[in-house]
C-alpha cells in the first residue's frame, strides 16, 4: 500500500508547528518531498520557565556556582523561589546570585564544601536564618575526578588526581572523587532531611547522578562508584522518607554542556595523546573509545550534547508537587545512553 503523499504547502504547514521543537537538517531535507524530513530536536530555550511554580518556596542548590546547578537556580528564581546557592567557587556562586537578583529574583549565596559536615548542617542554617524554612534541595555538586574545579588541565601537574583504570588509580584520585560525591551527597541530605523533619511538612531532594550511577564506564572507576552511591542513597532516602511526605529522586544524565564536561575532554584528549606516543601502548586498545554518543546526540546533525536547560527542566519539575507522585527514581535523563 501506498500512502498519499502531502502537498508541499501542507508539508511547510506541518513543519511550521514543528518548528518550536525540532529544526530540518539542511534546507534540502525541509522540501524533500520522497523522503521523511531528518530533525534535530530543539533545546529547551535557556530563558524558559513556569510562572510562580515556586512561588515563596525556598531551594537549596549545593554546586549552583557552575553548570546545571547553576541553570536550575536560576529557573528557580524566575519561577518564584527564594534560591540558596552553595558551593565551594566563592566567586562564581556570588556571580549566580548576582544574576539571579538583577532578574528581579531573590538569592543569597552560602561558601560551602559538601565534605564538611559542619558546612553542610551551616548551610542548612543560613537558608533558616535568611528565608525562614527550607522546601525542596538539588544537590548537584559533585567532580570527575581529584582535580580541584577551577584548576586548568595540565597532565604534568596532575597525574595524581586525573581519573585512570584502577590499576593505575592513586589514592588520591579515589579518595577525593568518592568524598565530594558520595559523602558530599550524604552529608548534604542529612542535613536537609534533619530541617525537613523538623518543619513536618514534607518536602522534594533531587541528587544529581551521572549514566555512570546506572552503568560502567571506561577510564574513571571512582566517579561509577560514587554515582552508584548517589543512586544508592536516592533509593534509601526514598523508603526512609516517604512517611514523612519527603520525596527523594536523581537525575542521571549523560553528556551535558559544562565546565566539567569541558575539563573532561580536555583530560581525555591529553592523555589520548600522551598514549599514542608511548610505543608500549601505542596498540592497547581504548576503552574511553567504547561509546562516545548517547542516541540523541549520535542522531543530531551536531551531534550536540545535552544543554542544562534540558537537565534544570527535568530537575526542577521533580522537584515541584508535579512530580507527586515520583520517589525513588533514578531518571535517566540522558538522551538515550542508557538505552542501548
Ligand atoms: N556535565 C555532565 O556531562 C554531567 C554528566 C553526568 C553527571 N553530571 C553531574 O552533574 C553535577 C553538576 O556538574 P556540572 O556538569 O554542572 O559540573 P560543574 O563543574 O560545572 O559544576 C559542579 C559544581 O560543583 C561544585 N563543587 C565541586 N566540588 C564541591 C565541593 N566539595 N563542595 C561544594 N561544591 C563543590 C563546583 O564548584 C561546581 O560549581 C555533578 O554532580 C556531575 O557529576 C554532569
Amino acid at each position: 500500500m501506498t500512502l498519499p503523499r502531502l502537498p508541499l504547502a501542507c508539508t511547510a504547514m506541518f513543519m511550521a508547528v514543528l518548528a518550536g521543537f525540532a529544526a530540518p537538517v539542511g534546507a534540502a531535507d525541509a522540501t524533500a518531498s520522497t523522503a521523511p524530513a531528518l530533525l534535530d530536536i530543539t533545546p529547551i530555550a535557556d530563558d524558559y520557565f513556569v510562572p510562580d511554580r515556586f512561588k515563596g518556596k525556598t531551594v537549596l542548590v549545593t554546586g549552583g556556582a557552575r553548570g546545571i546547578g547553576r541553570m536550575s537556580a536560576i529557573r528557580a528564581a524566575r519561577e518564584g523561589a527564594n534560591v540558596v546557592v552553595a558551593d565551594i567557587l566563592e566567586k562564581e556562586g556570588q556571580a549566580t546570585v548576582a544574576e539571579i537578583v538583577a532578574g528581579g529574583g531573590k538569592a543569597i549565596f552560602v561558601r560551602v564544601d559538601v565534605r564538611s559536615t559542619e558546612d553542610c548542617d551551616r548551610m542548612v542554617a543560613e537558608t533558616v536564618k535568611a528565608f525562614g524554612s527550607l522546601d525542596v534541595a538539588l544537590n548537584a555538586a559533585g567532580v570527575m575526578d581529584a582535580v580541584p574545579p577551577a584548576d586548568a588541565v595540565d597532565l604534568a601537574s596532575q597525574r595524581s588526581q586525573i581519573f585512570a583504570p584502577i590499576h593505575e588509580a592513586t589514592d588520591e584520585y579515589w579518595q577525593t572523587t568518592m568524598d565530594v560525591n558520595a559523602t558530599g551527597v550524604f552529608k548534604s541530605m542529612r542535613s536537609q532531611l534533619r530541617q525537613l523533619l523538623k518543619q513536618g511538612r514534607g518536602g522534594s531532594i533531587v541528587n544529581i547522578g551521572s549514566i555512570a550511577g546506572l552503568i560502567g564506564l571506561a577510564g574513571n572507576p571512582a566517579y561509577v562508584a560514587s554515582k552508584h552511591a548517589v543512586t544508592g542513597i536516592t533509593r534509601n532516602g526514598a523508603i526512609d522518607y516517604a512517611p514523612h511526605g519527603i520525596r527523594v529522586n536523581s537525575v542521571n544524565m549523560a553528556a551535558t554542556e559544562t565546565p566539567m564536561t569541558d575539563a573532561a575532554f580536555r583530560k581525555v584528549r591529553a592523555v589520548q595523546q600522551e598514549r599514542a606516543a608511548d610505543p608500549a601502548l601505542a596498540g592497547a586498545p581504548n576503552m574511553g573509545m567504547l561509546k562516545t554518543q548517547s542516541l540523541l546526540m549520535f542522531a543530531d546533525s551536531k551531534h550536540r550534547m545535552s544543554t542544562p536547560a534540558e537537565q534544570a527542566a527535568v530537575i526542577l519539575f521533580l522537584l515541584s508537587p508535579e512530580s507527586s507522585n515520583i520517589t525513588g527514581a533514578t531518571w535517566a535523563t540522558d538522551g538515550g545512553w542508557t538505552a542501548f
